[in-house]
């Protein structure tokens, strides 16, 4: 069933409290709920609506008495008028061990957790399942104390004792009303990691972290991040933490990366444990991120929440931004900047070509859970950063001021977000609001034009949005380009300006240039757009040398690339020695110590073949990937010697850190090992494995196995073997074993598939193992998914038919790398269509999946 935007009414009813009590017992969990309710005002309906799923209800009562006359229909219990305030008891029953789905009460390794967001509450008791019901939320838990002694809801500890035989319970309260999806219960036997935070105010807000008994010692990273996350909300937005508590639980069975639960946190552990023997230093910077990026929804979400689901990227995509900006500046900027633009182009941008393009504001969804994407998150942080851009940063913090005060403990919209920034900056926004509800990646064009007499120069621009389902014809966006201009001695003769383009196409004049400029525009990736450059390929190596902008300087080297890829793909053998010869100059600066590491690291490594693949027509993987990997021969030929030296130079310094000397450091030497290896020879082979076996972490252990995963030599079984004897009982290090192998470009890789597959570590219910295996293949071995054979289809279908009344959500979110297949040649076009049709062709299949195949299919 189709949900629209624009049938949103508000509730019938209000809920001036909730009063839970769970009694956890073996084989099913007891859901008391006492709400009362009061007539909303505003509300359009008479008849109070209530959803639920997946229970039994075992007693209903209206105040106090017994009552009956409600209809069950279609997930939704309705009572006809029941007046203008009662209080509604409903007794139902859960089966927490049985719920594979995730959503609701479930159990992970025997211990009791929950995720609402977005619809989960209601497999946990009949409620008003919408975020723009707020209530103030009692929470009773009983359970067996030796099994589950660690009882936890959200809000404040209330009340806590013994029971008869063995129980125990503990009574929680949080005074801030809040929707349902917000809500969580966690019962189980964890330990406890605490710590302290004053906040700006002098208040002292207990951190408590709960996880399995041996995982303590990896939780000093999360808990630091926590601790940083305060401060810096407090510093950069004058956001100040309300309780006086604040829990984080890991989990192990978890369907995305964590959740935002008032006081009460749920994470994956994934996203929570960090050690440098088991994290590599992509894991510390995703849990430092997505600690923050929960933190930080305390504000942007849950004290000011979202009027309904079509509202999701008012907090996510602001969310998002927030948490990017507290990594850009606790660690580099340019750097967090490239990898999110590059995560954007790979993973955003083919999700806006495709049939299952969508606003940041959507205008209707089936599921809601499928619209928990890269648009909502990603895209919508773009518009907020465009938002920051174009108010400056100080105005912007006025504007986020004026949200704060106008909007805690509402729930609102993204138009009221935009309204705020609008009205504190005297800025009209409404072309600007045309970013929430037009969907695709727009295109921006630019010329330019110098006139030696006039000393002039001319930038003209042109945009274009294209076609998306059920969007044509669409007006033009109000878009902020950043620019800068640089002499021809790469001497910065402009500093950075943003020019907004609101027009099909405009013009901009800049004067009293004594020589033609080198334009350095969209710096900072100021705009989601996909860029056409009429640079020449000599105002490109300028840029990449003398570019103040990071950012810039990065994209120009990429650029470059992306043209020399093109070439070698039209003419095998094309002459590249100009490009080649480049990244020798790069290499040579780096061996004299020039420059940021981190960032010569990003600028020795080829874009990845799905962002080249966003430059073509037509996809064709291999073809892509056999140019590619020729180019990164002709390099390593051409730069042995210097290579070796610089990676020889770049070595381990002695003791571990994580700071962004240590990563850059770590991550150029990933960046040359994987060129030097790139020939798959016994030499090759040899150099991974010494990195291997000097490794004292995760991220160089990693590197020498991902520069092995292609390899046809001995080393290679060696190392896996080596890695599996030594991590087995680390689950996120397992769940690392199987993606290393599942990423291979190699001939046996689908009898390696079907051996990881059947192997005893292998669990369908577990989503971490499951995207350890699937997604690594489907999306990160781009070659061997598209396979002429269609096996790599073949296998990610199987798992999605098996995954659909297993965990919807998951089956669901598995079918993305399927929804483009009209962007592959016509051959890939085929297979990827009869895996589709397969899936819709599965007999009760669920409306998650269902949603994303007949979306793909039909468009
Ligand atoms: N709000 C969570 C976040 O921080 C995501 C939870 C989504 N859960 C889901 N089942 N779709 O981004
Ligand atoms: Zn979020």
């Amino acid at each position: 069933k189709t949900i629209y935007l624009k049938d949103y009414t508000p509730a019938p009813y209000q809920a001036a409290y909730v009063n839970l009590s769970f009694n956890l017992l073996p084989g099913k969990t007891i859901v008391t709920s006492e709400v009362k309710y009061a007539k909303n005002p505003a509300g359009v309906s008479n008849d109070l609506v209530l959803d639920g799923e997946e229970q039994n209800i075992l007693s209903v009562a209206l105040n106090g008495q017994r009552f009956e006359s409600y209809t069950i229909e279609d997930g939704q219990m309705r009572i006809v008028n029941p007046g203008d305030e009662f209080i509604l008891t409903i007794i139902s029953e859960i089966d927490p061990a049985a719920n594979t789905a995730l959503e609701g009460l479930y159990q992970s390794q025997g211990n009791y957790c929950t995720q609402c967001e977005a619809e989960g509450f209601r497999r946990i008791t009949y409620y008003q399942d919408r975020p723009d019901v707020l209530s103030v939320f009692t929470v009773r838990i009983e359970a067996d104390a030796k099994l589950y002694p660690v009882l936890l809801s959200n809000g404040n500890l209330q009340e806590e004792g013994g029971l008869p035989d063995g129980r125990h319970f503990r009574v929680w309260h949080d005074p801030f009303p809040k929707p349902c999806y917000l809500f969580a219960l966690v019962a189980g036997d964890l330990q406890r990691v605490a710590d302290t935070f004053t906040t700006m105010s002098g208040r002292q807000v207990d951190l408590h972290i709960y996880v399995r008994a041996g995982d303590e010692k990896q939780c000093g990273h999360a808990m630091e991040s926590l601790k940083k996350s305060m401060k810096w909300d407090e510093e950069v937005y004058g956001r100040e933490y309300q309780l006086d508590l604040f829990n984080i639980v890991a989990v192990s069975d978890f369907n995305m990366g964590a959740m935002e639960n008032t006081s009460l946190n749920i994470f994956n552990t994934a996203l929570v444990l960090a050690h440098q023997e088991t994290a590599t230093d992509s894991d510390f910077m995703s849990v430092e991120g997505v600690i923050a990026h929960e933190y930080f929804h305390n504000w942007t979400g849950n004290r000011v929440t979202c009027r309904d689901w079509f509202q999701l990227s008012l907090k996510e995509g602001f969310t998002v931004f927030r948490d990017q900006e507290f990594s850009a500046d606790l660690n580099s900027r340019a750097v967090q900047r490239i990898d999110d633009v590059n995560g954007l182009r790979r993973l955003q941008f083919p999700e806006d070509g495709s049939p299952l393009a969508h606003s940041v504001q959507p205008d209707q969804f089936i599921e809601i859970s499928n619209f928990y994407t890269k648009t909502i998150y990603e895209k919508g942080s773009e518009l907020i950063r465009m938002q920051h851009t174009l108010l400056g940063a100080q105005t912007f913090r006025k504007a986020t001021d004026l949200y704060f005060d106008r909007y805690d403990g509402h729930a609102v919209t993204c138009d009221d977000f935009v309204q705020c920034m609008a009205d504190a900056s005297g800025r009209d926004l409404s072309q600007f609001f045309r970013w929430y509800k037009q969907a695709g990646t727009p295109t921006v064009q630019f010329s330019s034009a110098y006139d030696s007499a006039k000393q002039s120069y001319t930038l003209t621009f042109k945009q274009s949005q294209p076609d998306t389902p059920e969007q044509t014809n669409k007006q033009p966006l109000h878009i902020p380009v950043a620019v800068g201009l640089l002499d021809a001695n790469g001497k910065e003769v402009l500093p950075t300006q943003v020019l907004e383009l609101t027009a099909r196409e405009q013009t901009f004049t800049f004067t009293d240039l004594p020589g033609r400029p080198v334009p350095s525009i969209l710096r900072g990736f100021s705009a989601p757009v996909k860029l056409e450059t009429d640079l020449s390929d000599d105002d490109l190596r300028l840029l990449q040398v003398h570019d103040s902008d990071g950012f810039n300087k990065w994209e120009a080297g990429q650029t470059l690339a992306l043209r020399t890829i093109e070439r070698v793909m039209k003419d095998p053998a094309a002459d590249i020695s100009q490009y080649v010869a480049d990244v020798g100059a790069l290499i040579a600066q780096g061996l004299q110590g020039i420059g940021d590491k981190a960032l010569l690291a990003r600028a020795l490594t080829l874009p990845m073949i799905g962002v080249i693949a966003q430059h073509q027509a037509v996809i064709d993987p291999a073809a892509i990937d056999a140019a590619r990997t020729a180019i990164v021969h002709q390099i390593k030929r051409a730069h042995k010697e210097a290579l070796a030296a610089l990676y020889d130079a770049n070595g381990n310094p002695g003791s571990f850190s994580i700071t962004p000397e240590a990563m850059g450091r770590r991550a150029l030497q990933a960046a040359v090992l994987e060129i030097l290896t790139s020939t798959n020879g016994t030499g090759c082979a040899a150099r991974a494995k010494a990195h291997y076996d000097a490794a004292d972490n995760m991220t160089d252990r990693v590197t020498a196995l991902a520069s092995l995963s292609d390899s046809s030599q001995p080393q290679r079984a060696e190392v896996l073997a080596d890695f599996y004897k030594r991590f087995k009982d680390y689950p996120l290090v397992v769940d690392k074993w199987f993606s290393l192998q599942a990423i291979a470009n190699r001939e046996q890789i689908f009898e390696d598939l079907t051996m990881l597959r059947n192997h005893a570590d292998f669990n369908i219910k577990n989503p971490n193992r499951v995207r350890s295996l699937y997604s690594a293949f489907a999306i990160n071995n781009p070659v061997k998914f598209h396979d002429p054979s269609g096996k790599g289809y073949a296998f990610l279908r199987d798992v999605i038919i098996e995954l659909n009344t297993i965990n919807p959500q998951i089956a669901a979110r598995m079918v993305t790398p399927l929804r483009e297949w009209k962007r592959y040649t016509p051959a890939l076009q085929a297979l990827m269509k009869a895996a589709l049709e397969a899936i819709q062709a599965t007999p009760n299949l669920s409306g998650d999946v269902f949603e994303i195949v007949s979306k793909s299919l039909n468009a």
